[in-house]
């Protein structure tokens, strides 16, 4: 056992109401994590975290028990206090568009990693789509892999997808460990990347059935299964944001939803609907899950979960000036009162989690046309600023951004027993939170490669100070520390 004990370097890391002094020890060994506000997914206590050597969480214990192990012979213990600070299990956003290899210019493995880095966010799962080749069969898979490998700051997880014909594919990339995978009712934009009609869902649910992974949906459904878009004179003013919205009504999320629901009677797959925008598909997922259930489906939340992202809970259509297209996103931010009813769910638990969908891309495919424009805002640099600027203007408490932001992902993507809360066994994937300090979103803040936003020059509440992954910093004092630490959340035997 080494008993080296080097008090060697000695920072104090001062906001306005803590400060954190670390001893840093060489090797890197245990350590022990102390603050007053220790927040799990449903409270916050006063006392600290242990962490082996290998970055896993050993204890969490409250401060009785740190004073009386502090009496103790702490040779090779690494004390890390954050004071006031929150200490909270690191983001997990389950919905991110990397793009890379492919369409590069849009956005990449380091700056998106570095972005999530200094968001808080330990643990992105990457969508199958927008890079080329997209995720859709076990050779893409391998291509992808190999271009993020040497290049993360935080941990990446695969989405795969599911597009007519690559049924084959599935249960290889299920091996692979991909997390699930998603589809679209609807034209996804990308042409590598199609819609799949009732009869590839059907298809798809069928070799998927009793393989335990998750169908996630782009849940828009037009009519004529067309787009709803006009043509030529019969357009309304494409630089006004309503007529967009117009284009992309509640009804169309209704009736996909609907269609993915009329599904459920004849499979075991676990289905999600991402980035739920209209309010009114919440009441028709809660019946479909409490059907299920009923039918005696033993799984997570009935099989049926729904997230919705930070933009819904944050922005209005009232509020999009014209012309404005990075606040274009499909399906679109709706009105306030589809906005305040979002939060009474959020409120009552009746939606699951909540992400960035950061689906950046290069500045020339926005442009004032909303009808034309790129739909797709980046954000997952804010995750947490964005969900806790409007949940502590409600009166919510952190347990709750943890369970939304943390638990739900982590859950979704499987990952519960490694990743998403602080508790013993998982991986030590940490942040310091200043819950009270606030920050300006700049050109300059912004890390992820095309610095557009919605929120440009807003202040939010809330700032990530430390980032830690396994038990090692990898964020702070709005610097990233040293070069890419994360791993790739394949299975164990996958070969690139
Ligand atoms: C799906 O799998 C379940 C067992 O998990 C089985 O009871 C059911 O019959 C299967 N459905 C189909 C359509 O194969
Ligand atoms: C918001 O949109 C819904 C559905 O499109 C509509 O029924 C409602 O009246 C709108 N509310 C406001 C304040 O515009
Ligand atoms: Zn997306």
């Amino acid at each position: 056992m080494a008993l080296i004990f080097v008090l060697g370097l000695l920072t104090i890391f001062s906001s306005v109401n803590c400060r954190i002094i670390e001893y840093v020890q060489q090797p890197l060994g245990k350590q022990l994590f102390l603050s007053r506000r220790i927040v799990t997914d449903s409270s916050e206590f006063d006392g600290g975290v242990l962490v082996n050597e290998n970055g896993i969480i050993e204890a969490v214990l409250e401060r009785d028990v740190v004073n009386s192990l502090l009496t103790q012979n702490l040779d090779d213990l690494k004390i890390i206090d954050g004071g006031n600070l929150a200490l909270m299990a690191g983001v997990v956003d389950s919905h991110v568009h990397v793009n890379e290899p492919g369409r590069n210019p849009w956005e990449g493995y380091v700056t998106a990693t570095q972005a999530a880095a200094a968001g808080g966010v330990t643990t992105i799962i990457d969508m199958p789509l927008n890079s080329i080749p997209p995720t859709t069969t076990l050779k893409n898979l391998k291509t992808k892999a190999a271009a993020a490998k040497e290049e993360v700051f935080v941990d990446v997880g695969f989405w795969g997808g599911v597009v007519p014909g690559n049924q084959e594919e599935l249960l290889d990339l299920i091996k692979a460990g991909v997390v699930g995978f998603k589809c679209f009712l609807t034209d996804s934009g990308i042409s590598e990347f199609p819609m799949v009609t009732r009869n590839d869902l059907a298809e798809a649910f069928a070799v998927l059935n009793g393989s335990g992974t998750v169908l996630a949906f782009h849940a828009e459904l037009s009519e004529n299964n067309q787009g709803a878009e006009c043509s030529g004179s019969d357009c309304p003013d494409p630089i006004l944001y309503s007529t967009y919205l117009a284009s992309r009504p509640d009804e169309m999320e209704i009736r996909a939803v609907s269609l993915v629901a009329s599904f459920l009677p004849q499979t075991d797959v676990h289905v999600h609907i991402v980035h739920v925008s209209a309010e009114g598909v919440v009441p028709i997922l809660e019946q479909a899950r409490d059907e299920r259930i009923k039918a005696g489906y033993k799984g997570w939340r009935g099989g049926v979960t729904a997230e919705t992202c930070h933009h819904y809970l944050t922005l209005s259509s009232e509020m999009i000036p014209p012309g404005h297209s990075e606040y274009k996103c499909s399906p679109p931010i709706r009105n306030i009162t589809n906005k305040l009813k979002l939060w009474e769910y959020i409120n009552d638990k009746r939606l699951d989690l909540v992400t960035s969908d950061h689906s950046p891309s290069v500045a020339e495919l926005k442009g004032p046309n909303f009808m034309t424009a790129w739909g797709g805002i980046s954000s997952m640099q804010f995750d947490l600023s964005l969900f806790w600027t409007e949940a502590k203007a409600r009166g919510h408490s952190l347990s709750m951004a943890s369970h939304y932001l943390s638990a739900g992902p982590a859950r979704l993507a499987g990952l519960q027993d490694k990743k998403g809360a602080i508790r013993p066994g998982l991986d030590a994937d940490f942040i310091f939170f200043d819950p009270d300090a606030s920050f300006l979103v700049t050109p300059q803040v912004i890390r992820y490669k095309n610095k557009i936003s919605p929120y440009m020059y807003r202040v939010m509440t809330g700032k990530v100070m430390r980032t830690y992954l396994r038990g090692q910093l990898i964020y702070a004092d709005d610097e990233l520390i040293d070069g890419p630490k994360g791993k790739l959340l394949l299975n164990e035997g996958f070969s690139y």
